[in-house]
């Protein structure tokens, strides 16, 4: 990684609220903005990261960051370049005040699991712990998640241009991509230059190691600000409030949680902020009655909604203005913070 290609780019600023505020950062990734610098010699110092040799040479870059905490949710503070680049978040350093905990990115990603840093892996549920797998991570964009216009999936361009209808008010502002795979709709939000940052989020290692492979082969991706984090769904490592846009392409089914993870998305969304999602329904309106019970026995263990339960988990957690489209199995919804 050090060698990576990733090193020698320039990367934009950040705007950041003071130390002392009060108030929780809205993710915004403007190209230039000025960001709170402090001197080495400040009170705040001691908990952070930090690097003795520069203390003394050069005023050292300390922000309260973007990303928070996932056990206590107060925004992070971090040591390094600012921006949401890859290149960005692997020379900065991360940490939590409160919880005395360091985040960064020894591998491809900013891990912000609960249980980033340890040596423990906790058993997930099997749709979580499928795509943890090299194969299928390997497989997904290669042929894997072709398949799911068996089901009724229009495809990728659609669905995007679909979300992107769903998700005009958000523009300019910074959009999370919940459970992103391997960046199939990420790399497209970053190209489409609708948003100032665009964060893509996944559980599974695997898949964040593919969609850093991919951004990598491309120099305007390289350059846009495309974050990588690992996280769960169920544990969004961001200030209440903070985030313009949450896309979750495909993913409802395989969460451990449905209702926990709609409630995560609604309270990192600032007021206005626009949730869309898609996913496999147990069935449709459309679905033959045999192929209704069939479908109630084997999606039973599983994640797999009717269209009712997704607005009703949408409307539960608070979000309102629920609509979607669905076509066969698929189904793709969207709805808004009050
Ligand atoms: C079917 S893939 C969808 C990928 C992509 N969004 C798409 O539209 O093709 C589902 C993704 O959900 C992720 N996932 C499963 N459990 C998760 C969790 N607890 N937190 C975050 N992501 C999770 C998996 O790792 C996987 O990448």
């Amino acid at each position: 990684m050090a060698s990576s290609p990733l090193h020698g780019l320039q990367f934009p600023k950040c705007h950041f609220l003071s130390l002392k505020s009060q108030f929780h950062p809205r993710l915004r990734f403007p190209s230039y903005s000025s960001k709170l610098t402090i001197p080495a010699t400040n009170t705040t110092r001691s908990s952070l990261v930090t690097d003795t040799d520069s203390d003394r040479k050069e005023v050292q870059a300390i922000e309260v960051d973007s990303f928070a905490c996932p056990i206590c949710y107060e925004p992070l503070i971090r040591k390094g370049p600012s921006g949401l680049n890859l290149s960005a978040i692997y020379r900065s350093g991360f940490n939590c005040k409160r919880c005395r905990k360091s985040y960064s990115s020894k591998d491809k990603y900013l891990d912000l699991t609960v249980t980033s840093g340890l040596e423990y892996n906790e058993h997930q549920p099997i749709l979580t712990e499928l795509f943890r797998s090299p194969f299928v991570s390997f497989f997904y964009e290669r042929g894997w998640r072709q398949n799911f216009n068996l089901g009724g999936f229009p495809g990728p361009e659609e669905e995007f241009k679909m979300a992107q209808d769903y998700f005009q008010s958000a523009k300019g502002g910074c959009l999370v991509d919940v459970s992103c795979g391997s960046g199939l709709f990420s790399r497209k939000f970053a190209k489409s230059g609708t948003y100032s940052g665009v964060v893509a989020l996944d559980f599974s290692e695997n898949m964040l190691r593919q969609c850093y492979d991919f951004i990598n082969k491309d120099d305007t991706l390289l350059k846009a600000n495309l974050g990588l984090v690992r996280a769960d769904v169920c544990r969004l490592p961001f200030s209440s409030g903070s985030v313009d846009a949450v896309h979750a392409g495909a993913a409802l089914h395989c969460w451990p949680s449905p209702s926990n993870s709609v409630a995560e998305i609604s309270r990192i969304l600032r007021s206005g902020g626009i949730f869309v999602g898609s996913t496999f329904l147990r069935y449709s309106s459309t679905t033959p009655m045999i192929v209704r019970s069939f479908r109630e026995i084997v999606a039973r263990t599983n994640s797999f909604l009717t269209e009712e339960e997704i607005e009703g988990l949408c409307m539960s957690c608070g979000l309102i203005n629920y609509t979607s489209k669905v076509h066969q199995s698929f189904i793709i919804f969207s709805a808004q913070k009050p």
